[in-house]
């Protein structure tokens, strides 16, 4: 898959963008706050919906404006032409065409209603600045990491995602509205039974997923870690969600000896129900014994809402203990395995972008970067093209065809 064209109107600092694009290398260079993340996230938009540097849509509107919307033309590689457009209204558009309000997504200028028809559709790795978040911020970051990349090639999990968060959301406005006083009525009892409930049945299968992408992440990261670093130092990644989970699921796959079967393709059948009914008894205790301190509270205290994944170096979890650099190198590292795990995953190959991340890496890890890139059409941004010409170079040795320049400058992309 590879993208021909990229079209983006009212999006950040661009009023109205349509460029073609190489199939091969495409670097867009220029000074600061010119347009160039912008762009790759433009892209990033269309193709995955979420941005990569807000969870906020109306961010992407141009300033005074009040709707965005960006299209990929794309070209399968079976050589048949398609098309994404991703597109936000708010209350104030008046061009939306389907009057509606949030976001639409368009197929070959069909609508799409699932999000998780769209998704799948045209596979997207950026490595950027923010991956540094995965590795050093909140465990939000280490979720939506997780989360985008089952997403991109599991779109019945990101069905499992959204049932769960509609779950927790209705839970959580009757958690908000019982108001205390004498213990709470056999009614919203009941209630918060079915509630609890329905999230176990979901978090069991969410569990399931997590649990088996973490390991192949921990197993495809530390193998890259391990050739960045000279093999001095051992990168790990351990799901860490409701107390019991992990511990349990292990101990059903070592005693059915079903751990390579799970990893490879999959539980099915009697096994699945087994495993799922543990899991999801096992929430469903959890939930209940924090039912007292969330009516209180009117919140969810505990869930899979919460799960996070911990990132070791040699065994001591590095968002407490690490450097800069090493921080870096782990981010890198845990991209690679994205990459690598979509690529096993998906027949057609990710388009990469890599928004100014050459001038933050020291050479041994610009290499691995290049060399993870072989195939691909690739998007690259920086502020000064002669810096990255060694790594040009590396790439045409790898195959690429001629790389393809753009100077952008105040919202404006010009082909050389
Ligand atoms: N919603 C928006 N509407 C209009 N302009 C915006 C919006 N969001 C961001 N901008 C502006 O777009 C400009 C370009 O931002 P961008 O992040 O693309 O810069 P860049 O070329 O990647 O720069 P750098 O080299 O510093 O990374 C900035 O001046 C920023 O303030
Ligand atoms: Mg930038």
């Amino acid at each position: 898959m590879f993208i021909r064209s990229i079209h983006l109107e009212n999006f950040r600092n661009y009023g109205r963008l349509d460029l073609d694009v190489g199939p091969s290398v495409n670097i867009f260079y220029g000074d600061n706050a010119q347009g160039k993340t912008n762009l790759v996230e433009g892209i990033y938009v269309a193709s995955s919906i979420a941005s990569h540097r807000t969870s906020k849509d109306s961010d992407l509107i141009k300033f005074g404006e009040n709707e965005y919307k960006t299209s990929l033309d794309l070209q399968d590689d079976d050589g048949a032409l398609l098309s994404l457009s991703a597109c936000y209204y708010t209350e104030k558009s008046a061009l939306s065409r389907s009057n509606r309000i949030g976001r639409v997504l368009l197929r070959d200028n069909a609508p799409v209603e699932k999000i998780s028809e769209y998704i799948g559709v045209c596979n997207i790795v950026i490595f950027a600045p923010e991956d540094l978040n995965i590795v050093k911020n909140a465990p939000a970051f280490r979720r939506k990491f997780l989360n985008t990349l089952i997403s991109k090639i599991s779109p019945s999990y990101f069905n499992l995602l959204s049932n769960y968060s509609r779950l927790l959301s209705q839970k959580n406005a009757l958690l908000k509205n019982i108001r205390g006083g004498n213990g709470i009525s056999s009614s919203i009892d009941q209630q918060l039974d079915f509630w609890d409930f329905s999230l176990a049945d979901v978090s069991a299968e969410i569990i399931l997923k997590r649990y088996k992408f973490s390991k192949l992440i921990s197993d495809i990261a530390s193998k890259h870690h391990r050739s960045i670093s000279g093999g001095k130092e051992n990168l790990a990644i351990e799901y860490s969600t409701i107390f019991g989970a992990t511990g349990a699921l292990e101990t059903f796959l070592n005693e059915n000896s079903k751990y390579d079967e799970y990893i490879s393709k999959g539980l099915t059948g009697a096994d699945y129900g087994r495993i799922k009914g543990i899991l999801s008894d096992l929430v469903l205790a959890k939930l209940k014994s924090v039912r007292e301190y969330d009516i209180d509270k009117h919140i969810s205290s505990s869930g899979i809402h919460r799960d996070d994944i911990i990132i070791k170096l040699d065994g001591m979890p590095m968002k407490n203990f690490s450097s800069q650099g090493q921080q870096r190198t782990a981010a890198l590292a845990l991209k690679l395995a994205e990459l690598e795990i979509i690529k096993m995953y998906v027949s057609s190959t990710p388009v990469l972008i890599l928004d100014d991340v050459f001038s933050e890496l020291d050479k041994t890890r610009r290499l691995s970067l290049v060399s993870a890139m072989k195939g691909a059409q690739i998007f690259i941004t920086c502020t000064d093209k002669n810096m990255i010409g060694e790594e040009i170079d590396l790439m045409q040795e790898a195959g690429a065809r001629k790389a393809v320049f753009y100077r952008v400058s105040g919202g404006v992309i010009e082909a050389e």
